[in-house]
Formats: C-alpha cells, sequence, structure tokens
C-alpha cells in the first residue's frame, strides 16, 4: 500500500514535470513564430519602403524623359562672355557650362571621351580627384571659377573651342556635403547638370573591385589602367573575376542606389538631363538628345575606349552561384539579368 502511494505520488510528479517541460516548448515555439512573423514583416515594410522610394524615382527619370527631350527646361538659356586670363585662343563667342555628374565606374569616362569628340565641347575631366581642390567650401569655389572663367587647363580640355565648357565630378567628391552651396554657385553662374548614372549596381559593383584589384596587380603591363583602347586589353582585363562579398550585397547595393536618388533630389531644381548608361549603349540617339541639352549643332560623336566587362554577369563573377541565390527573390533580381 505504501509502496503503491509513494508510486503514485512519483508518478504525479513525474506527469507534472512532462506538462510543465510541454507547457515552456509550447510557450518557445509561440514566442518563435512571434519573432519569427515579426522579423518578416519588418522585412516586408522595409522592401515597400525601398519599393516606394525606386517608384518615386523611376516615375522622376520617366518624366524627365518625357519631358522636352528628357531635359528639365529653365526659362533661361545661359549665356556667358567670360574674359579669361589665360585662354589664348578665346574667340568671344558665348560660352555654356555643364557639369557631369557622375560616380566612379559608371562608365562616365567613355561618355566624357564621346562629348569632347564633338568640336563645341570641351570637358575638363575629373578636376576634383584632386583633394586639395576639394578641401573645403572655399577651394571647391576657386575650382569652379577657374573652369567657368576657362583658366584651367587640363590634358583633357582643348583649347581651341570654347561653346560648351564642363567637367565631371564624383558625387563623393566633396558635392554631396556642400551641395546647397554648389547648388546656389550653379543657379547663380547658369551651370547645366548632365547626370550620368548606372542602373545596374551589380554591374559597377564588379567593375569596381576588378579595377581595385587592377591597381595592386597592374595587368597590362604593370600599369594600372582604368579604361582601355583595344579588345585584346579589355580581354585580358576581364579575366579577373573578382568574389562578391554577399553577406553586405543587399546593403551595399542599396546605398549606392540612395546615394544617387539623394543626388537627384539635391539638384532637382537646377536644369538637368539624366542620361543612363544602359540607354546610352543601347541607344545612341541619347547622345543627340544630350546635344540638344547643350543647344549644340548636332554632330556625330565617337570614343576610341572599349567596355571591359562584356556579356553576362555570371561569367564576371567568382562566387556567381552564391550571388545569384542572394539576390534571386530581391528587389535587385534584375540586376542578374541584364546582358549588354
Ligand atoms: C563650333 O566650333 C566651330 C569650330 O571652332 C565654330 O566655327 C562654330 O561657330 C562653333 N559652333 C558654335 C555653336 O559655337
Ligand atoms: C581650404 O583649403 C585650402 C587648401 O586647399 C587651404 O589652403 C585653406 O586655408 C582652407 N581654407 C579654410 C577656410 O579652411
Ligand atoms: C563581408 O561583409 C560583412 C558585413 O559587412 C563583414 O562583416 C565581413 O567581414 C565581409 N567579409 C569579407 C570576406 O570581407
Ligand atoms: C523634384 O522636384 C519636383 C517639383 O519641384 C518634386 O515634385 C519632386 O518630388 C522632386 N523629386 C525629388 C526626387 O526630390
Ligand atoms: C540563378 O538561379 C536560378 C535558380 O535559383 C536559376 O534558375 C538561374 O538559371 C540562375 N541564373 C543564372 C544566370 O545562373
Amino acid at each position: 500500500m505504501v509502496t503503491f502511494v509513494y508510486l503514485f505520488y512519483k508518478n504525479t510528479i513525474k506527469l507534472k514535470r512532462r506538462r510543465k517541460s510541454l507547457r515552456i516548448l509550447k510557450l518557445l515555439v509561440f514566442v518563435c513564430a512571434m519573432v519569427y512573423g515579426l522579423y518578416v514583416y519588418y522585412k516586408y515594410l522595409k522592401h515597400i519602403q525601398i519599393e516606394k522610394k525606386r517608384e518615386l524615382f523611376e516615375i522622376q527619370v520617366i518624366k524627365t524623359t518625357h519631358h522636352n527631350n528628357a531635359v528639365y527646361q529653365s526659362p533661361i538659356a545661359h549665356l556667358h562672355s567670360p574674359k579669361p586670363e589665360t585662354f589664348k585662343k578665346f574667340t568671344g563667342n558665348p560660352v555654356r557650362f555643364f557639369v557631369i555628374v557622375s560616380m566612379q565606374r559608371s562608365g562616365s569616362g567613355w561618355f566624357e571621351t564621346l562629348l569632347n569628340s564633338h568640336m563645341n565641347i570641351s570637358s575638363n575631366g575629373e578636376i576634383f580627384g584632386q583633394k586639395n581642390r576639394r578641401q573645403n567650401l572655399s577651394s571647391i569655389i576657386k575650382t569652379l571659377d577657374r573652369v567657368y572663367n576657362l583658366e584651367l587647363i587640363t590634358s583633357s580640355s582643348k583649347n581651341d573651342c570654347s561653346t560648351a565648357i564642363g567637367f565631371k565630378w564624383m558625387l563623393n567628391q566633396g558635392l554631396m556635403e556642400h551641395y546647397k552651396e554648389i547648388l546656389d554657385y550653379f543657379a547663380k553662374r547658369g551651370v547645366s547638370v548632365i547626370f550620368f548614372l548606372r542602373r545596374n549596381m551589380l554591374r559597377r559593383l564588379v567593375s569596381i573591385l576588378a579595377n581595385l584589384y587592377d591597381k595592386d596587380a597592374k595587368v597590362l603591363n604593370g600599369i594600372h589602367v582604368s579604361h582601355v583602347h583595344s579588345h585584346e586589353e579589355a580581354l585580358t582585363l576581364s579575366r579577373f573575376k573578382p568574389m562578391i562579398n554577399v553577406t553586405s550585397l543587399e546593403l551595399d547595393l542599396g546605398k549606392m542606389e540612395s546615394m544617387a536618388m539623394k543626388a537627384l533630389g539635391y539638384f532637382n531644381s537646377t536644369r538637368h538631363i539624366i542620361v543612363y548608361y544602359e540607354d546610352l549603349i543601347k541607344n545612341p540617339y541619347k547622345l543627340l538628345q544630350v546635344e540638344d541639352f547643350l543647344k549644340l549643332p548636332r554632330m556625330e560623336l565617337s570614343s576610341r575606349q572599349v567596355k571591359i566587362h562584356k556579356g553576362p554577369l555570371s561569367e564576371h563573377i567568382k562566387n556567381w552561384e552564391d550571388v545569384n541565390k542572394t539576390l534571386s527573390g530581391t528587389m535587385y533580381e534584375r540586376f542578374l539579368k541584364a546582358d549588354y
């Protein structure tokens, strides 16, 4: 009898314990489900947010494209007659000012050589590549004055041309930090902005990584190059396949896109045109729009530069499968497919 009671008692405790652990387990499952639900919801919200931003951006681009040949027209066609100190062959023609706003490895070097093949365009290259010219706002303004007073002589500028004067400015070269003052400057001097951007930021990332690699490797005869003029050189450079960090990939692509969007927002009020690298590759007609934007006679433009990474992206990325897996189903999936 005593034994029986004892056994009964023991069994009850066991049962109680089991019930208790079952309850804890249920609670755990519930908490896990909650956390996962919240996570999915958070991801969804974030996705919606980014999509909204992108839509806004694309709507603006579409608007711009349909508005007067992709141009936001301001009522004034700015003409200037500077009296430069050092400009020798200056003819006294009216001058138009422009700036190419871009990001590294977006094809803007190619675009600039195309523009410079026009007899009435002189673009001075990436003048803010020199740090001392963008140390602070006053050095930036001083440099801008030198360009637009036709006092800056660079290797890319053309002395015998003075109809449209400009240069190439990368977003990370002081332009974003001092955008308010620069906006004022552009308005005051009537500088027209040509945004030259790349849609496929994954291809841009490949180009950045490959270029970074070549800085050390210098595969072309021990000389680091960023642009090439022959298919052989392009092929040699494109043999290197970068590894892409998939942990930070979505974030990195998002940062690149949002930087471009931010710049478009900042300089929205200036007279501007948006040119996408991808559009220009597919449709050379875009160049005519740029010539019209600069109010120059239409001319056929050419460049000796050759594209480095051609064909499908899968051939240019070492860990392609990981990249494909990481971006499949995300808003960046479209980057995987583009082939040009
Ligand atoms: C373009 O350049 C040519 C040659 O220098 C010149 O004759 C012509 O007037 C220029 N056109 C414009 C619109 O300035
Ligand atoms: C701005 O930078 C230049 C160097 O490019 C320097 O000489 C100058 O003193 C700086 N000015 C100010 C206000 O910091
Ligand atoms: C990849 O990115 C993550 C997050 O930014 C970083 O922690 C990690 O060190 C990176 N991996 C490599 C190999 O660079
Ligand atoms: C550009 O300006 C227009 C009108 O001023 C405004 O509606 C639009 O939201 C702006 N776009 C961006 C990206 O800021
Ligand atoms: C990417 O992965 C998907 C499967 O997730 C596959 O169907 C597709 O062919 C892959 N794309 C490329 C270009 O390898």
